[in-house]
């Protein structure tokens, strides 16, 4: 399995980048060193060795369109030839504001930035600006980026965790001032009884619920409805600002992003990945009211040399016009639903216990989780088999499909039926080799 030009080249680069790699996600445990890659095409990439892999992965989400979409590389070829000065304003950042707002509904005013840690940091600026507090309530098993406010209880193990019901703000990293830890609040996803145990203890000093609405992070798990109605109603009582953090939601279910699809409007979010269309965008925004305290309207400062360079304005102006175009969703949603079909029957017929849960375009495999039986919970995720998946992801990748060893994974606007069909094919013997692996073991 292993190309020597790769090994090679993780030799090369373990001297120069810690691990490596250039962000801690692409270590891979499955394959046990990196997956580099040479270049993507559409729904593919291809290693160092030229071999094609049909992907699953899409540059974790960033790449809904697909890999090099002629629509994003013609974009990014006008940017070029406008010479993008950057640091400067005009027509097309305004133009991207204005779509943005016509179609997000809790949209009135908005900011571009970078990658979806700026977007959650600076958001949680604004509601300690607006509210004049500073606690912060996340829930666990959600991830915001690796920021210092937000760098909490992302994936804790149940004993990393503490009590399911009331569980303790877990440092993601080293390096974070302890103050830190006492700004934050964890509360478990979709437990209306807890939500409201914390509100009444920390209520008074919070300046921001931040959630995934969709919790993407752990798979792809739904918002109970009355969880997300008691959310939205005692955040709006007491002042506390919600804010939706849909870098990884935004674009999954349709245009209006989950807030749209899931009829519920928060007073900020931020969006990333998908929006900038495989080049780096995110944007934050939301009531005119809040946004009015972000500088030089109010005293909270954002600025930045790369903010809203032309290259990924206008690529974000092609997303937009792509995914507005007649057939693309019912296309892209179609093919997700025909995987997921698929998927099932397939891990059932292979004796596999996987959980396939999707939500739109994007999806969790819950290697050892029982098939029929809905993930509602973080803690529930957290039981997920990792050598399974690992396992399960080799043996992908032995047959030509990338499937990242990771928490969610979706396809593109650039695969289609033919090619689900093929990742079915794959995953069937993938996870028949998996099972005879595991019964072989015991
Ligand atoms: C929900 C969510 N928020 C924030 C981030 C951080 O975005 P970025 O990796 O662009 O900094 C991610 C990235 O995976 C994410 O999924």
């Amino acid at each position: 399995m292993e190309a020597s030009v790769t090994t090679d080249l993780y030799q090369r680069a373990s001297q120069v980048l810690p691990g490596g790699v250039t962000a801690n996600a692409r270590t891979n445990p499955a394959l046990g060193r990196p997956f580099y890659v040479s270049r993507g095409e559409g729904p593919f990439v291809y290693d160092l060795d030229g071999r094609r892999y049909v992907d699953t992965c899409m540059s974790n989400g960033a790449t809904l369109l697909g890999h090099g979409h002629p629509a994003i590389v013609a974009a990014v070829r006008r940017a070029a030839d406008l010479g993008f000065a950057c640091a400067f304003d005009g027509e097309p950042q305004v133009a991207l504001a204005e779509r943005l707002i016509a179609q997000i509904p809790c949209f009135e005013m908005v900011r571009f930035t970078t990658s979806g840690t700026e977007a959650t940091f600076y958001v949680i600026r604004i509601a300690r600006a607006y509210t004049g507090r500073s606690r912060v309530l996340k829930f666990e098993g959600q991830f915001h980026g690796y920021n210092d406010p937000l760098a909490f209880s992302f994936w804790p193990t149940p004993e990393e965790g503490g009590p399911a019901e009331a569980p303790i703000a877990r440092p993601e990293t080293a390096g974070l001032p302890p103050s830190a830890g006492q700004e934050i609040v964890v509360a478990p996803f979709n437990d209306a009884d807890a939500f409201r145990r914390a509100l009444d203890r920390f209520g008074d000093d919070l300046a921001a619920v931040i959630m995934e609405p969709i919790s993407y992070d752990v798979g792809a798990i739904l918002p109970d409805r009355a969880f997300l109605d008691l959310v939205r109603a005692e955040t709006a009582r007491r002042g506390i600002v919600l804010i939706f953090d849909e870098v990884l939601s935004g674009y999954r279910t349709g245009p209006d992003c989950a807030q749209g699809y899931l009829g519920v409007t928060p007073d900020l979010c931020t969006l990333g990945k998908a929006v900038g269309g495989g080049v780096p965008l995110s944007v934050f925004g939301g009531r005119r009211d809040l946004m009015s305290v972000v500088s030089p309207l109010g005293p909270a400062i954002h600025t930045g040399t790369y903010n809203a360079h032309l290259i990924p304005i206008l690529a974000a102006h092609a997303f937009l016009d792509t995914i507005g175009r007649t057939g693309f969703w019912d296309h892209l949603i179609g093919l997700h639903e025909r995987l997921y079909a698929s998927l099932r029957k397939a891990f059932v017929e292979a004796g596999l216990p996987v959980r396939v849960q999707g939500v739109g375009a994007r999806f969790g495999l819950y290697f050892g989780l029982d098939p029929d039986i809905e993930v509602t919970r973080y803690r529930q995720a957290a039981r997920l088999d990792r050598a399974m998946l690992n396992a399960f992801c080799r043996e992908m990748y032995r047959r030509g499909v990338y499937v990242n060893p990771a928490w969610h994974h979706g396809l593109s606007a650039l695969h289609t039926e033919a090619l689900v069909d093929q990742i079915v094919e794959c995953a069937a013997e993938s996870a028949r080799t998996v099972a005879r692996q595991l019964a072989e073991k015991k």
